[in-house]
């Protein structure tokens, strides 16, 4: 049995393998000639150590000096040895520059383009390819505006097993794609996309999970929730939706069909108020919860002011900052 290896880089591009019976990881890179970082190749140097973020695994075998029990526990493993038991999402310690890789380019077609609301819109594309694209729920792409010679930073809003990728838009006065969209889109045009990219992706639920999105940064958790609906989840998730207006609000029935479908999930919204007004102590759960927060960056810090103040330390922490033009700006995660 075959299993999808993502490699995640440090400079936030993420490459997927296919891992054979039997394959190691380093071998499926190699063939799909990405260079990670790789050196004996016997489990002796523990040059490619590397922590595995999901997905089941037989270590392989190697020497205490090159994976010690404690980093082994901690969900380290050694690319050179391991093979997957399941999909995989690596992070690999190397830019995807130094493993001579790349984000991958991809064509398609608009096919649909959808006014939520007076200032959001959601596109939909087909790729040309689409078994050429995988994404981790959560993150982005870099799309090509039409027209135009600038790009800009989308995260998708469905999920990675869909077979069209959407996105949500918040239209302002001056912005490239918001004018493409507004006065030009038409089904049928043609739009290449670049990725996917971001360190903002969901990882396996081992504890109760919160997802914090302001504005359209409800994107990438409605793709994680759509994860969810096909990957039922071991502890309950909650959501808080905040906006700046009510004509911001979007997609309140997908929050309802999806918390008709995962078990355990729940959500909230607000107008015009931090989603921080909405969190109780359950949600924060003492400390013991993994926290996804997507939105502008002084609601992100908002998030993370509001947590030193109650003096919770998540388990993790993970963010993505965007611009109001709706360009993914700063991605980062902390334990
Ligand atoms: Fe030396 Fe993997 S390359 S331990």
């Amino acid at each position: 049995m075959s299993y999808q290896v993502a490699l995640t880089f440090e400079d936030g591009i993420t490459r997927f393998v296919t891992c054979g019976p039997d394959e190691t990881v380093a071998d499926a890179s190699y063939k799909a000639r990405i260079n990670i970082p790789l050196d004996c190749r016997d489990g002796a140097c523990g040059t490619c150590k590397s922590l595995c973020e999901s997905g089941r695994y037989d270590g392989g075998d190697y020497i205490e000096e090159a994976l010690s029990d404690e980093e082994a526990a901690q969900g380290y493993a050694l690319p050179c040895q391991m093979t997957p038991q399941s999909d995989l999402v690596l992070r690999i310690p190397a830019t995807s520059e130094a493993a001579k890789t790349a984000a991958a380019t991809h064509s398609s077609t608009l096919v649909a383009l959808e006014k939520l609301s007076e200032t959001t819109v959601a596109f939909t594309l087909e790729p040309d390819d689409r078994a050429a694209l995988a994404f981790l729920p959560g993150q982005y792409v870099n799309v090509a505006v039409p027209g135009t010679d600038v790009t800009r930073s989308y995260s998708f809003s469905s999920g990675p097993a869909e077979g069209q990728v959407s996105f949500l838009v918040r239209l302002t006065e001056d912005g490239a794609m918001s004018g493409y969209l507004r006065d030009r889109a038409q089904p049928g045009d043609r739009i290449d996309f670049t990725g996917p990219m971001g360190s903002f992706y969901l990882r396996a639920i081992e504890r109760p999970a919160l997802l914090l999105a302001g504005g359209t940064g409800l994107a990438p958790l409605l793709s994680m929730l759509e994860k969810l609906a096909t990957e039922p989840p071991a502890h309950p998730v909650h959501l808080v939706y905040g906006v700046s207006a009510d004509r911001d609000l979007v997609r309140l029935e997908a929050l309802a069909d999806y918390a008709a479908v995962i078990p355990g999930f729940t959500y909230d919204h607000c107008v015009k108020e931090y989603v921080t007004g909405r969190l109780e102590p359950r949600h924060l759960n003492d400390g013991d919860v993994d926290v996804y927060v997507c939105g502008p960056p002084p609601m992100v810090e908002a998030v993370r002011a509001h947590l030193a103040e109650q003096g919770v330390t998540p388990a993790h922490f993970h963010t993505e900052k965007f611009a109001p033009t709706g360009t993914a700006a700063l991605a980062g995660a902390a334990r």
